[in-house]
């Protein structure tokens, strides 16, 4: 795993953009797994800001989002359809074709998550998959106890993520219970991750997801099995790391080797 420590919300947005652009000018037709939650909003802030600005372009783009509400359709407020139209789709030259989120008024779920998966796997697999992080360590809705090796499926949601996503729907009561959401498996097999997180409430997930066991209950903690993960999180979220020292080395390290300086890592060339 790698870890970036950023020295702000901002500069996690601003790296996270530039982990997606670079992606985006060199598969101009990739595959992005993409997230709801306030983490990523800078990220797609600065994405629609290229898309504007630099001609960073999104026509080829095919996504896939995470998870989606059960018993809500993309036309209610908080379904995570609504909030990607408003926060990116609606902003950039994306294809509507091409964008993807479960549906979560579907009638069959069954045939709908195996059809979500089998969508997937026809455009090629997840090159890239943004990832936020629940209070309790979940990634996408896979809660605590969830299988590593799950796949896009029906989960009902823990008190905790209730509990955190009550402010957007007013009161707690007012959360739907249940969510689709790709499995622990399904997010393991795209060929990169990106996890991002930012303040304090996310610092203990991150230092299990980071430094703890791989286990269930942490989720983001399968993650330690990936072969190309990013965590990129400010200061707050980093407070519980104990090797953020080393983290900052092997970022050091990187550049030094990138631009060449052999003699500052004890190297001859
Ligand atoms: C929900 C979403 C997750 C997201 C998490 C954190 O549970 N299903 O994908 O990572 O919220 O959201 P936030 O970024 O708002 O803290």
């Amino acid at each position: 795993m790698r870890v970036i420590v950023e020295s702000d919300a901002i500069g996690v947005s601003r790296t996270a953009a530039r982990f997606v652009a670079d992606l985006v000018r060199r598969k101009p037709d990739c595959v992005l797994g993409l997230a709801t939650g306030s983490t990523p909003l800078g990220l797609y802030a600065e994405l629609i800001r290229q898309n504007r600005e630099e001609g960073l372009d999104f026509s080829r783009v095919v996504t896939f989002n995470l998870d989606e509400y059960v018993g809500l359709d993309g036309a209610h407020p908080q379904s995570y359809r609504c909030f990607m139209q408003q926060h990116l789709f609606d902003q950039i030259n994306i294809d509507p074709r091409h964008t993807h989120v479960p549906d979560g008024r579907a009638l069959d779920f069954e045939s709908h998550c195996e059809q979500y998966e089998k969508l997937i796997r026809d455009s090629g697999g997840i090159d890239l998959q943004v990832l936020g992080i629940g209070s309790d360590g979940h990634i996408a809705f896979n809660e605590p106890g969830s299988s590593l090796g799950s796949r896009t499926r029906l989960k009902t949601l823990a008190p905790e993520t209730i509990r955190d996503n009550a402010r957007f729907f007013g009161s707690a009561d007012a959360v739907p219970r249940l969510a689709i959401t790709m499995g622990v498996g399904t997010i393991l097999e795209s060929r990169r991750c990106l996890l991002l997180a930012t303040g304090s409430p996310k610092a203990q997930a991150i230092s299990a997801t980071v430094e703890g066991p791989v286990t269930a209950q942490v989720t983001a903690s399968a993650l330690q099995l990936h072969r190309d993960v990013v965590v990129v999180i400010d200061p707050p979220a980093a407070g519980w790391l104990t090797r953020r020292d080393y983290y900052q080395h092997v970022e050091t390290s990187q550049k030094l080797l990138q631009s060449g300086q052999w003699s500052a890592l004890n190297l001859e060339r």
